[in-house]
């Protein structure tokens, strides 16, 4: 089976981008988003949220994995209150900025839906899947 590895991992590329292409989205640009800090989203309709830690960006889904709330306690306020996790508003439980891993809380152990993002020359992308 290790031999076959490759190629089913390219197989399962080629189809995923066959039947989940993806749109490529600017959301920003980069300074729009604080050091450290955090912005609301909503491309395509979609809720999302960026958070950034210097050059770097992670985006996720606002949904808390608990119940699906949105995590936010105002207006593109994502973390707690030493600025280190995001928190979700609701019941409090803690995520790693650059993971989205539940940390502690009521979905220790599962993760916030992170979406394919990169900055270029400045601006950051997200890359959303389309519907077939
Ligand atoms: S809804 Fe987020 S911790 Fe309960």
């Amino acid at each position: 089976m290790p031999t076959r590895y490759p190629t089913l991992m390219l197989f399962h590329i080629v189809i995923n981008a066959l039947l989940m292409p993806e749109l490529e989205t600017e959301l920003c640009q980069l300074e729009a988003i604080p050091d450290g800090g955090s912005k609301e989203f909503y491309p395509n309709g979609e809720a999302l949220f960026a958070v950034r830690q210097g050059s770097e960006v992670f985006v996720y889904r606002n949904s808390c994995p608990h119940t699906g709330m949105p995590l936010n306690w105002q207006p593109d306020r994502f973390f707690d209150v030493e600025k280190k996790f995001i928190q979700c508003a609701v019941h409090a439980a803690i995520f790693q900025p650059d993971t989205g891993l539940c940390v502690a809380g009521p979905c220790s152990g599962e993760s916030l839906t992170a979406i394919p993002c990169e900055v270029k020359s400045g601006s950051v992308f997200v890359h959303l899947p389309t519907s077939p």
